[in-house]
Order: C-alpha cells, then sequence, then structure tokens
C-alpha cells in the first residue's frame, strides 16, 4: 500500500511518462552522438546533460515498470506485441546498465565484449532503442492531449527526478574516487586511459569499417592542392618528421592515451606550398577516400605523424602517415594520409563518408 502511495504522488500521469521516455531516449541518443564531436573541455556539459538525462530515464522506466508490473507478473492481457514490449525494455535495461557500470568503473577499458569496449556496446544498444521504442508505443498509440500539461505539480515531479539524476550522478562521482574504480579516471568524454609509448602501447581502431592494406612508402606520395600558389608532391624521404608533439588521442570506444608523435608540421606544409587568399579549410584524405577537413588556423597547428613514442607508425596505427589534430576525436585524426587539399569550403559529405568508407 505504502509503495502504491508514493508512486501514486511520484509519477506524473502515464501518457505524459511514455512520452518522455521516448523524449528522452531520442535526447540521449543526440547528446550521445554530439559528445563524438567533442574532444575539449569546454564540451563537458554535453556529457552532463547525458550522464543526468539518462538517470532521470532510470527513474521514469522504473515508473513505467511499476505501473505494467502486473501485466507481466501474471501475464494479464499478454498479447504479441507484448514480446515487443518486453525485448524493448530488457534493451532499455541493458543500455542503461553497459552506461552505468562504464561510469561507475564497474567494467574497465579492457573489459570486451568480443571485440567491443562495453562502452561500443552501451551505444550499440541506445541505437537500437530508438526504433524499438518507436515500434513498441506505435502497438499502442496515443497522442499527448492538451490536458497532460496542465498540472504544474508534473512540471515540479520532473524537475525533481532531473534533480535527483543531478545528485546521483554526484555521488557516483564522489563513489568512483573514494573507491578508486576505472571510473574516477575517465575524462569529461568519459574515456579512460591507456598507458605506455609507441605502437603496441594503445589499440588499433578504425572507425566502421575502414581496414586498407599496408600502404608501399616507396610508391606512395603526399600531395598538397587546392587553393596554394605551389602545389606539393612529396615521397616518403621527403616528408621532414623534424616536429615533435605530445598530444592526446581520445578514441571514441572509450579510452584515451597521451604519446609523443613526430612528423611534419602542417603550417609548414602550407607555408611550402603557399596558401592563396580565401582558403578556409584544409582537407586530409587518407589512401582509402576517408577525409576530414579542420579550418586553416587549427590545421596549422597540427601534425601529420611518421612515428609514435619513437617508433615508425605502424600500419594499424596509419603509416606512413597520420593526422594528429590535438582537441579533436580519434576518428577525426584520418590516417594512412595521401592529399592535403586546401578549399575555400567545409565538406559537409565527410560524415557519410566516413561512415561508408571500407564498404565495398
Ligand atoms: C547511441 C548513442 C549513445 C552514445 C554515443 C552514448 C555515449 C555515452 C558515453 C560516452 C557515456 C559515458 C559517460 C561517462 O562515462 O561519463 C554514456 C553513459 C551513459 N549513457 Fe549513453 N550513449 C548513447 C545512448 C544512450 C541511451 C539511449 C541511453 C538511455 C537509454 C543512455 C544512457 C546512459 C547512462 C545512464 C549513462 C551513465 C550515466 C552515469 O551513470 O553517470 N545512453 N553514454
Amino acid at each position: 500500500m505504502r509503495a502504491a502511495a508514493a508512486f501514486a504522488r511520484l509519477s506524473p500521469p502515464p501518457r505524459l511518462v511514455d512520452w518522455s521516455i521516448l523524449a528522452l531516449v531520442v535526447a540521449e541518443v543526440a547528446s550521445g552522438l554530439l559528445s563524438f564531436t567533442i574532444g575539449t573541455a569546454d564540451g563537458w556539459y554535453v556529457l552532463w546533460f547525458h550522464r543526468v538525462a539518462g538517470i532521470t530515464l532510470a527513474f521514469l522506466l522504473c515508473l513505467k515498470l511499476y505501473r505494467v508490473r502486473n501485466r507481466i507478473r501474471y501475464g494479464e492481457h499478454w498479447e504479441r506485441s507484448t514480446a515487443l514490449s518486453i525485448l524493448t525494455a530488457v534493451v532499455a535495461i541493458a543500455t542503461l546498465a553497459t552506461g552505468i557500470a562504464w561510469a561507475l568503473g564497474a567494467v574497465s577499458v579492457e573489459s570486451r565484449v568480443l571485440y567491443w569496449t562495453v562502452l561500443s556496446v552501451h551505444v550499440g544498444l541506445g541505437l537500437a532503442l530508438v526504433p524499438l521504442v518507436l515500434a513498441h508505443m506505435s502497438t499502442r498509440f496515443r497522442l499527448p492531449r492538451g490536458t497532460d500539461f496542465t498540472d504544474r505539480r508534473d512540471a515540479i515531479r520532473y524537475a525533481g527526478l532531473f534533480a535527483a539524476g543531478a545528485l546521483v550522478v554526484r555521488a557516483q562521482e564522489t563513489a568512483t574516487e573514494v573507491l578508486d574504480t576505472s571510473g574516477a579516471e575517465r575524462r569529461f568524454t568519459g574515456s579512460k586511459p591507456v598507458r605506455g609509448q609507441g605502437n603496441g602501447s594503445f589499440p588499433i581502431t578504425s572507425w566502421v569499417a575502414d581496414d586498407p592494406d599496408p600502404v608501399d612508402p616507396d610508391t606512395w606520395t603526399l600531395s598538397v592542392t587546392g587553393l596554394v600558389d605551389r602545389p606539393l608532391s612529396l615521397d616518403y624521404n621527403e616528408v621532414d618528421p623534424g616536429t615533435e608533439r605530445r598530444a592526446l588521442l581520445d578514441c571514441t570506444s572509450g579510452w584515451y592515451t597521451v604519446q609523443d608523435w613526430q612528423g611534419v608540421r602542417v603550417g609548414d606544409l602550407l607555408d611550402e606550398a603557399g596558401v592563396e587568399d580565401g582558403a578556409e579549410w584544409v582537407r586530409f584524405v587518407s589512401v582509402t577516400g576517408y577525409r576530414w577537413s579542420l579550418p586553416v588556423d587549427e590545421a596549422r597547428d597540427a601534425l601529420l605523424a611518421t612515428h609514435v613514442g619513437g617508433e615508425g607508425l605502424a600500419h594499424g596505427h596509419g603509416a606512413p602517415l597520420r593526422l594528429v589534430a590535438p582537441g579533436r576525436r580519434g576518428f577525426q585524426w584520418v590516417k594512412w594520409v595521401e592529399r592535403v587539399e586546401i578549399r575555400e569550403e567545409n565538406d559537409p559529405a565527410q560524415w557519410l563518408v566516413t561512415l561508408i568508407s571500407g564498404f565495398d
């Protein structure tokens, strides 16, 4: 009886709970994916929102599961769509559990499910959740009504749930520090440290399917073209690896590493080629066609690395030349670079190219 009374006090009306679960799932996927584009600490609030909204969603899911508990427990009103409902609930719980386990440090960066980190599994489950929630809602579709939004107590309930989510996230941070779990070592992106120097000290990962055969440095050339006075074509021995830079590589599969990179400063290449007026972007293109662009000023400061941790770059890490772009996420550090193109325009199609590059 007491639980029922607490439930009635805490819970917004059922229809509102269902629609807010959908809204929060969409917000979670959006903030999660957006966090993949953030590499500097001034974007911390995107992941903070993701975490707090994730815990708020967990509360709402508890309210919902409590509401439908009898239907599940006693098999009341079992229909074909019930299987879909249960699958949706299982995937939602698994998404929340993998996210929370990662943040708490209950799993480390070495804990793998087959090849994937638990964070990558979390992302996959989160993506699967959107069609599942939509399909689940379509089986019992009920549009929200104007009257669903008129009770001020509901606004207070939602504010209370969100504030409780923020408190749980704070308490988690304290717990990970006190217990000294791998959660305490995370960057604001959620990534955990991988220590050591050189090729063997950090994992080889490719964004989606990019995986070419080793590139032969004897036949490979680097071209610098586009809005330049003097286009360049350099072979491997003409690339001056004289610049050293310590830089942090933060991979979206949930790890980061600080390495000493060595290579040619992009600014030096641009000066040699002579950048024309109107140049705004520098596009780095891999032998696979995979590519990413940086604004000219940022690109000048980037490095095209031939070495890492004092060793010649291994094929898996992008030999003969890999972009080192501090403050950007790992998938933007283009591997196996063969073209540097100076352009007036940014390149929105790069998003699509990164997703399909490597698929035949
Ligand atoms: C598909 C896109 C998604 C991406 C890219 C993503 C990314 C992330 C990342 C990077 C973290 C680690 C945060 C940290 O360690 O500080 C995280 C944690 C979390 N995510 Fe997601 N996520 C996604 C979808 C979802 C969805 C759909 C949900 C909810 C159903 C969700 C709920 C959570 C929760 C609850 C946490 C842990 C929060 C905490 O305990 O502090 N995520 N997610």
